[in-house]
Formats: structure tokens, C-alpha cells, sequence
């Protein structure tokens, strides 16, 4: 595809985004339909998607670590049951829940999806391709990183990218695009590809484009 082609493709994908999103403000389903749009109108891609910022989960009743430690005692019989699920009381995770902020995208000042304590992560939300790794920790992999920044990354090739969080092992490149809303990152824009240095500077500047519109849908900042 020639420049002029890519920056044609593009211009075809905004207006086809904001039709798709005229009249309707409800973040999850306007991000669902801009990263099918996007997956199903770009060429080589395997995946295409979202995460949100959200207040970091800390091991808590509301929020408990995925594999926790045996109990004391228990020795080598816990160490083989990782996925046994935590002991914590339905009350005990209402009232922990209770502390938790609403998601960014559908509260007001929410700080970015700020904690109490100040911590976040990125979690997942509508995505097109293989089941994904559900929260990436503040800072880290391709996507924490253009987080962190505050302006888009593209990544040649994966593998030399230190701390690549590899949710599938046919990604060669990548592409994130932070979602900024009343001047807080509220989330990512991440496109991955199985073809090396799939992405370049008419990319980053169509899907920057692509999710103002997004973001524009959701109302006045
Ligand atoms: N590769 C990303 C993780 C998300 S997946 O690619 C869907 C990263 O390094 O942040």
C-alpha cells in the first residue's frame, strides 16, 4: 500500500467511525465498535483493542490476587491448587468494592481512574482477536509504557522491545495510542500485527484521528 493509499484508507476509516458512533455516547459500545472497525479495516493485524485505566488492584477482598499463597500449613497440597478461589465473604467484598472509583471512561473526574492510594493499571476492554492478557500493571509493556507517556508508541519488532508483554506469540509489531480525556490518559488504543514494522507515522496520525473521534462520542470533556 502506497502512502497516499494508507492516508486514503484512513481518511475513509474516520468517517466511517463517526457515522458509526453518531447519536451514541456509551463508552464500552463505542469502543467495541471502533476496535471492529478498525480490525476488520486494517490490513494485517491480529489484534486490535483496548485497556482502561483503572485503580490498581492491589490484592483486596474486591480485588484478590489470581493465585494466591496456600494457607500456612497447607505445604506442597496448596502449591499445586493455584487456581483455588480466595475465601472472602460476600460482605467483605461489597464493602471493599464500595472503595473502589468508577470505571474512567463512564464517571466524571475520576482522576484517570485513580485509586485513593494513587495506583493503577491498565485493564482490558473491547477488543477484536485472541483472548488477551486481562491487566497490565502502570508502566509496563508497550501499552504502560505509551500510558506512562502520554503519546503513542510504535514498536518495530516486539521482541526488541524490553518488557514486550507477549499475549500472543504471533505479534511481530505494534502500535499504542493513549485515549486522553480532559487531559488525563483514560486508557490505550492498542493495534498489534504479525508482519515486522507493520506501522509508521501515517498509521500513529490516522489512529490518533480515529480516537479523537472516539473520544469526542463519549461528550463534553
Ligand atoms: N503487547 C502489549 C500487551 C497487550 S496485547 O498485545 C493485546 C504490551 O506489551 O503492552
Amino acid at each position: 500500500m502506497t502512502p497516499h493509499e494508507k492516508r486514503t484508507l484512513y481518511d475513509e476509516l474516520a468517517a466511517q467511525l463517526a457515522a458509526l458512533l453518531e447519536g451514541e455516547s456509551d463508552p464500552i459500545a463505542n469502543a467495541a465498535n471502533t476496535a471492529a472497525l478498525i480490525y476488520h479495516g486494517l490490513p494485517d493485524l491480529n489484534w486490535a483493542g483496548f485497556y482502561f485505566v483503572h485503580p490498581s488492584c492491589a490484592p483486596s477482598p474486591a480485588c484478590p490476587h489470581p493465585f494466591p499463597p496456600p494457607p500456612a500449613g497447607e505445604g506442597e497440597k496448596g502449591a499445586t491448587s493455584p487456581f483455588r478461589p480466595p475465601q472472602v465473604s460476600t460482605a467483605e467484598k461489597i464493602e471493599a468494592a464500595a472503595q473502589l472509583s468508577p470505571p474512567p471512561l463512564a464517571g466524571e473526574g475520576q482522576g484517570g481512574g485513580k485509586h485513593a492510594s494513587g495506583l493503577r493499571e491498565l485493564v482490558l476492554g473491547p477488543f477484536q482477536g485472541k483472548p488477551a492478557c486481562v491487566r497490565i500493571p502502570w508502566g509496563q509493556g508497550v501499552c504502560g509504557t505509551a500510558a506512562v507517556r502520554g503519546e503513542a508508541v510504535i514498536v518495530p519488532d516486539v521482541h526488541e522491545f524490553p518488557g514486550h508483554i507477549a499475549c500472543d506469540p504471533n505479534s511481530r509489531s505494534e502500535l499504542v495510542i493513549p485515549l486522553v480525556r480532559s487531559g488525563e490518559v483514560v486508557g490505550v488504543l492498542d493495534l498489534d500485527s504479525p508482519v515486522l514494522a507493520r506501522f509508521d507515522e501515517t498509521d500513529r496520525l490516522g489512529c490518533e484521528r480515529l480516537v479523537a473521534i472516539l473520544i469526542a462520542s463519549l461528550g463534553p470533556e
